[in-house]
């Protein structure tokens, strides 16, 4: 065999190899939302909307399991025939998504009907492992917590630097840096300062659930240099 043929084989080996690393590297999207102030609306949400969250961490927005071909960057909508069966998904899991996947009102309502139908359907894993899994995800990094770390609290008068927030995230994300997205850019009346509300961001995570970077760059409503964590309505 002469050095040319070898070499293309092992490029040739390589890239197969680089390509399956990194399908399996990004396996999952989590997407955490600080559920008080909604996008599409004026609405601030309170305790009577979401009846079971704590406010203990932030809520789940969605997750979806990620593969080699579309769906980056706005989860895949799948169309597949389905069928839905609540019974499928275990007791632990049911109560813990009652708390913490909440349901928005008419510009964002979802269900998990909606959540297997939109983002686990399309994907091989049955019922009831997509929302184990899920669940799985979300209890492993509490959000609220990191923050706290960093003397960072949902606070109607406190502005934070974005950067400092997305340092306190990072921490409890094994060094990796969210993408942060906001809603309700406006003036803040006591500083003048230019503000907007942390409303949601994406996790990248591996087959085992271990936050991992991701090469895609998606293009959402970034947050300004300055942010608020609006505290829950009474
Ligand atoms: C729904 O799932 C439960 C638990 O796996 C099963 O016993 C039941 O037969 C299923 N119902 C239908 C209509 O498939
Ligand atoms: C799901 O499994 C089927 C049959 O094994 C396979 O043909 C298909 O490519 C798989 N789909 C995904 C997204 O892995």
């Amino acid at each position: 065999m002469n050095q040319q043929k070898i070499l293309v084989l092992l490029c040739f080996a390589f890239c197969i190899l680089h390509t399956s690393q990194a399908n399996q590297k990004d396996a999952y999207v989590i997407s955490y939302v600080w559920p008080v102030y909604a996008s599409f609306s004026d609405k601030l949400y309170t305790r009577q909307d979401f009846p079971f969250f704590d406010g203990e961490n932030f809520a789940l927005n969605y997750f979806y399991p990620m593969t080699s071909f579309g769906g980056l960057c706005t989860p895949m909508f799948c169309n597949k025939p389905f069928s839905f069966n609540a019974t499928e998904i275990k007791e632990h899991d049911k109560i813990y998504l009652e708390k913490y996947f909440v349901r928005f009102d008419q510009y964002n309502f979802q269900t998990s009907q909606d959540l297997w139908r939109k983002y686990g359907n399309c994907f091989n894993q049955t019922e009831s492992n997509y929302f184990e899994t899920m669940v799985k995800a979300h209890k492993k990094f509490n959000i609220v917590h990191a923050l706290q770390q960093k003397n960072i609290y949902p606070c109607e008068e406190t502005i934070y630097d974005t950067q400092q927030v997305v340092e306190a995230l990072s921490q409890a994300l094994n060094g990796q840096k969210p993408e942060l997205y906001c809603s309700n850019f406006h003036k803040d009346e006591k500083s003048g300062e230019f503000v907007s509300y942390l409303r949601h961001f994406e996790v990248y995570l591996d087959k085992n659930l271990n936050p991992t970077q991701t090469s895609q760059l998606c293009l959402y409503e970034y947050c300004p240099q300055k942010i608020k964590i609006p505290p829950f309505k009474y």
